[in-house]
């Protein structure tokens, strides 16, 4: 089993979407992908009513996931752990107890050679067309770490 784990600010946003796409482009017996936020403000909530609807449009069902904090114990439970943007990277490495904690972290977008600004934009104060945007980097992103991560397994 491969564990990835997807991580934003509020894990309503960007992460559930990072979280669904992913998760549906793998084999659910050889991959496990989950999401997480680093800050604690939307613990328990579904995620934000735009993702979920720009993943509808595009047949992906993120209703049902539900908004959880970061926490150390992710660096044990998880493989790679993938941040959204910068800031999201700087927070979990500064709870890092060792350099593996370390290792396992990188930026989602740093997987995609087209795309040169490596923070996916937080879509929160945005609207539809933003979300969108999210929507279609994430996309095209996960297709190359799906495609990576299928052909590195025996
Ligand atoms: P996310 O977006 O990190 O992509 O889930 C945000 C969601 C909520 C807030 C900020 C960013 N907030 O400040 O509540």
């Amino acid at each position: 089993m491969t564990r990835i784990l997807m991580v934003c600010l509020g894990n309503i946003c960007r992460s559930p979407l990072a979280h669904g796409i992913l998760q549906a482009q793998l084999p659910t017996d050889k991959f496990q992908v989950d999401s997480a936020g680093t800050a604690a403000y939307h613990i328990g909530n579904p995620p934000d009513r735009r993702s979920i609807e720009v993943a509808r449009l595009n047949d992906i069902d993120i209703s049902m996931q539900s908004a959880r904090q970061f926490r150390v114990s992710d660096f044990d439970a998880f493989d790679v752990i993938y941040a959204m943007d910068n800031s999201n990277y700087t927070n979990i490495i500064s709870l890092a107890r060792n350099n593996s904690d370390i290792g396992k972290v990188k930026l989602f977008l740093e997987e995609n050679p087209a795309i040169s600004n490596k923070n996916v934009p937080d879509p929160y104060y945005g609207d539809m067309s933003d979300f969108e945007y999210v929507f279609e980097i994430l996309n095209a992103t996960s297709d190359i770490v799906a495609q990576k991560l299928l052909h590195s397994k025996p």
